[in-house]
């Protein structure tokens, strides 16, 4: 059955009828994330409650209770029914993830980004992750091919999580991590690929990302939010960047997800040559 009928049924009578009931969650671990409105937040935890019933996999439900915020990208949500302990480990295609979803953003829709990533990857690759998180991008590459990558983060708690990840996985001999802000400490001139995971104007970090390619040139995959009717002035901009440091590029765009209405999440494939 359907998780809005689902709920629609266990709670005739609990809820009004013409109340609209999420349509899904996002599973991550244990830990089920909703987004309620504002009428059907009054019944966050009979929601939660029957959503434990819904599926044996889900010991935590948790609802937004706010945006995702400021450049460390934390997530506002509130535990409506479950088990506290909302650290959990998931799994997507053969890697571990720990992490809290209640503390650190995990998105389900750049799984088909992350899987098509690991395969464009080629072995003896130096590859750099400069928003990495709890190790999204970083440890589905490493565990695909025969590469090294370097995986850095700004925040504390992440990078926590990053490092335990490296070790859950059985990867420490193909990843490192670095702590700080990448346009810091990022490595220079030794990296054949840059991931730059980071949804809000990422141009800015474009600069730091062609610092850290090896001085012949590479690939670039720069994620950043655009509203579509932008996209040819972004990609004008990207080769200007690449330009001013020194590169030729061929740029590719790729539609991710929707962001909100009129604004794509897309992945520009920069390629450099010097
Ligand atoms: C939304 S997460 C994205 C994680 C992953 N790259 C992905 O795309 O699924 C962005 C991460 O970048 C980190 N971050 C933001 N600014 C940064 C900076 N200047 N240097 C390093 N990490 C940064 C944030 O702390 C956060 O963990």
């Amino acid at each position: 059955m359907k998780y809005r009928d689902f709920l629609r049924d266990e709670l005739k009578g609990v809820i009004p009828d013409n109340a609209v009931l999420p349509s899904g969650f996002h599973l991550v671990g244990h830990v089920a994330l909703l987004h309620l409105n504002s009428e059907t937040m009054d019944y966050a935890s009979s929601i939660g409650e029957k959503t434990l019933q819904f599926n044996r996999r889900i010991l935590s439900v948790a609802a937004r209770t706010g945006p995702t915020e400021g450049v460390m990208r934390l997530p506002s949500y509130e535990l409506v029914a479950g088990l506290s302990n909302t650290t959990t480990i998931h799994y997507e295609n053969g890697v571990h993830f720990l992490l809290d979803p209640l503390r650190l953003t995990f998105s389900g829709g750049n799984r088909r980004e992350r899987m098509r990533l690991s395969r464009l990857v080629k072995e003896g690759e130096h590859v750099v992750d400069m928003f990495s998180c709890v190790g999204q991008f970083a440890l589905h590459i490493a565990k695909s091919a025969d590469v090294k990558v370097t995986a850095i983060e700004i925040n504390e708690e992440a990078f926590h999580y990053l490092l335990e990840n490296i070790r859950l996985n059985g990867l420490e001999s193909k990843v490192s991590a670095l702590l700080g802000d990448c346009r810091l400490v990022h490595p220079r001139k030794t990296a054949n690929r840059v991931v730059m995971g980071y949804l809000h104007d990422t141009i800015g970090y474009l600069p730091s990302a062609l610092e850290t390619l090896v001085e012949d040139g590479g690939i670039v995959h720069m994620h950043m939010n655009v509203p579509e009717f932008e996209l040819e002035n972004k990609i004008v901009d990207i080769k200007e960047t690449c330009r001013n440091s020194g590169y030729d590029s061929t740029v590719n765009t790729i539609h991710v997800k929707n962001y909100s209405p009129g604004v794509g999440h897309y992945v520009f494939d920069i390629i450099t040559m010097a």
